[in-house]
């Protein structure tokens, strides 16, 4: 904030939910630039109301929040904060899918239920991390950061991605494969993809049939990349073992979701990027955004370049 306070006038949001949207519309009309995060629907009627807006800097490396078509058509110029996140996100997919393997939150929830009586050697047995097989959907970033500790693990790693990353592979000595492999061969599968309506509900009833029975999903990604009742109903009924996510449909995830019923998952507060380090980062990088993009200039870190190309 005290980036942007030197350069302009802001005007900021600072209660704990989201500005209703009435209110980044009034406030929206005479704006040059707006800094939301991942809560904040920016559509086309939004930015509509905007006529003076140049920039929109989303304080999150996903960006399926915002209408990036509706932007680039008024000539708004849209960054996000790519790659400052990453080591920090794929430490927490990794914390997931420890903590699901070997049901540290089942644990602690016993312990803190008085439910620990005594060491017992059939009490809370889980699976190795340690030599299984990894299966990840979606090779960017952070798909990558994940295999490299997965390798420290001894796993074998198996990745699909629309788009086939053959550098990362052979640095990192992964398979590329079809989805249907990861799916059906995997004992830990990890989401990676960003969401678009080819990502939306990805893994649903017919996934769940392929994947094994010991199988543990983990989902850092966007929450509705899953389909979450025929998540609950693979949980429930032991198509697959166990699931770790740090995003829901919808978030926050109601508290009588049925999937809160169930012992077999964990589920985080779409923290994945949240250490202190990483977020003044991001935080820094969106005001950077917000500022090149209130000058005319290029961002740091644009999404829709072209609409600057265009411009000069
Ligand atoms: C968080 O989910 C992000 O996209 O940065």
């Amino acid at each position: 904030m005290d980036r942007i306070n030197s350069y302009c006038d802001a005007k900021t949001w600072d209660g704990e939910l989201p500005p209703p949207r009435d209110i980044i519309i009034e406030n929206i009309a005479s704006s040059d630039g707006l800094l939301c995060l991942l809560t904040d629907k920016i559509d086309a009627q939004l930015m509509d109301k905007g006529p003076k807006l140049k920039v929109i800097s989303n304080c999150a490396v996903g960006f399926d929040n915002i209408d990036i078509d509706a932007a680039t058509k008024r000539g708004i110029v849209v960054g996000n904060t790519p790659g400052v996140l990453t080591e920090t996100t794929a430490d927490f997919a990794f914390a997931l899918m420890m903590a699901a393997a070997r049901r540290v939150a089942e644990g602690d929830r016993n312990v803190r239920a008085g439910k620990w009586k005594t060491w017992g050697p059939m009490i809370l047995l889980g699976q190795d991390v340690y030599g299984s097989t990894l299966g990840i959907i979606g090779m960017g970033r952070i798909g990558a950061a994940v295999a490299r500790r997965a390798k420290g693990f001894g796993m074998k790693i198996m990745y699909y991605d629309v788009i086939r990353q053959p550098q990362t592979e052979k640095e990192l000595g992964l398979e590329y494969v079809e989805i249907g492999k990861v799916l059906a061969e995997s004992d830990f599968i990890t989401l990676h993809t960003n969401l678009s309506p080819q990502t939306h509900h990805l893994i649903g009833p017919e996934q769940f049939k392929r994947m094994k029975r010991n199988c543990i999903l983990i989902n850092t990604s966007r929450g509705p990349i899953v389909d979450n009742m025929a998540l609950y109903e693979a949980l429930r009924d032991g198509t697959i073992a166990y699931a770790a996510l740090d995003v829901t449909e919808p978030e926050p995830i109601p508290i009588d979701h049925p999937l809160l019923t169930l012992d077999n998952i964990v589920i985080a507060p779409h923290i994945a990027s949240a250490s202190v380090a990483t977020r003044t980062k991001m935080g820094l990088m969106a005001a950077d955004n917000l500022i090149a993009g209130l000058k005319g200039e290029m961002l740091p870190n644009p999404v829709n370049p072209e609409v600057l190309g265009n411009r000069s």
